[in-house]
Order: structure tokens, then C-alpha cells, then sequence
């Protein structure tokens, strides 16, 4: 152990969750990291039709990567966050984005009533907060992406695949 201070840097390996899984670590030292790596993931064709979760306490950072997201895909306009309509649809050129946040999600008759299972069957990227709230309904997500609070600007984030696209993806964003 040294007790030299150092600054972290922007990637860092984590370890392999379970074989097979990649799983890896990115500090976000401000928002605009925050924004870079939002522009990073909208540049990756393998997420247009996939599943991504985004999990982290309240104020973590979620809606903030979505917003970032949805604006390098190319979506205009005013960008409202799902909390209360538990999702938003967006439309970026050629591709069709669903923002779920299921923080009040707790009426199962909802997914049928609401026509979320209709969206889970179609192309386009899904993006969830709170997925916990619809586990037992929702699809395997492709890829688990966990934000945790270092400090009010530094954020700690990590991804984890859940299926074959997504540790494309994750492979993808490393190199
Ligand atoms: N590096 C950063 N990345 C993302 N957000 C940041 C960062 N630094 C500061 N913030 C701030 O943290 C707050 C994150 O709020 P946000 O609504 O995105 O959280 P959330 O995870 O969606 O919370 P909730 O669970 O309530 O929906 C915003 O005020 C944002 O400006
Ligand atoms: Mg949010």
C-alpha cells in the first residue's frame, strides 16, 4: 500500500463478474465525462435494438446519461423525464428509443394495459430506471449499467453484459 493520493483513471478494468461476463469500470470526473460517454454509446450500432438498465440510488445520474444519450442519437426537443408516465417514447433519425422509469411501477395488469410488453417486442432501444420495480416482467437486459455517487460531480460507473450483444458492446467500448 502506498500513501500516495492518485486521480483514477478514466477506464479501469474490473474484474469478470462470472466467465463469460464482461463486466468493466469508467470514472466519470463531471458531467461532460458523463456526456462523452453517453456520445460513446449512441455511436455503438449493436444497442439499437437492446435492453439496456440503468440502476443507481436517487439522484445517481440516470435520467442525466439518458438525456445525454438521446440528444447524440439525435433526438430534438424538450426531453421529459418518464417518473410520472413511467415511460417517454422518443424518435431519433431511423431509430426508435423507449425511456422507462418503473420507480412507480407497481400495478403488473399495467404491462399488458399499457402496452409495455408491445414495446419489449419491438425494435428500438429500451433505456429503464428503477428496472428492480418490473424485474419479473421485463427480458434480460443486454447490458446492466450501475451509477454510485463519489462525490456531487464524480460518478462511478460500471457495465455488466447479459447477453452476447452486450458484451459485444462492452467489448466494443473499451477498445
Ligand atoms: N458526472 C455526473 N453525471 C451525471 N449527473 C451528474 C454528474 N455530476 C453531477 N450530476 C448531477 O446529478 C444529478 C443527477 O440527477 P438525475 O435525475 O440524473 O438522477 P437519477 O439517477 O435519474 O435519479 P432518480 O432515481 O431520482 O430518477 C443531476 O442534478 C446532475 O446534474
Ligand atoms: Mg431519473
Amino acid at each position: 500500500m502506498t500513501a500516495a493520493q492518485h486521480t483514477p483513471p478514466i477506464v479501469e478494468s474490473g474484474r469478470p463478474q462470472e466467465a463469460g461476463t464482461a463486466c468493466h469500470r469508467w470514472i466519470w470526473h463531471g458531467e461532460e465525462d458523463t456526456q462523452r460517454f453517453a456520445q460513446r454509446l449512441a455511436a455503438q450500432p449493436g444497442l439499437r435494438d437492446a435492453y439496456v438498465t440503468l440502476h443507481g440510488d436517487l439522484g445517481a445520474g440516470k435520467t442525466t446519461l439518458v438525456r445525454h444519450w438521446l440528444r447524440a442519437l439525435g433526438v430534438q426537443g424538450r426531453i421529459k423525464s418518464p417518473t410520472y408516465a413511467v415511460v417517454e417514447p422518443h424518435e431519433a433519425p431511423g431509430l426508435a428509443i423507449w425511456h422507462f422509469d418503473f420507480y412507480r411501477f407497481d400495478d403488473p395488469r399495467e404491462w399488458e394495459d399499457a402496452g409495455f410488453r408491445d414495446i419489449f417486442a419491438s425494435p428500438g432501444l429500451k433505456l429503464a430506471e428503477w428496472p428492480e420495480k418490473a424485474a419479473a416482467l421485463t427480458p434480460v437486459a443486454d447490458i446492466a449499467l450501475h451509477i454510485e455517487a463519489i462525490d456531487e460531480i464524480q460518478r462511478q460507473v460500471s457495465l455488466s453484459a447479459g447477453t452476447p450483444v452486450g458484451r459485444a458492446v462492452i467489448q466494443a467500448l473499451q477498445a
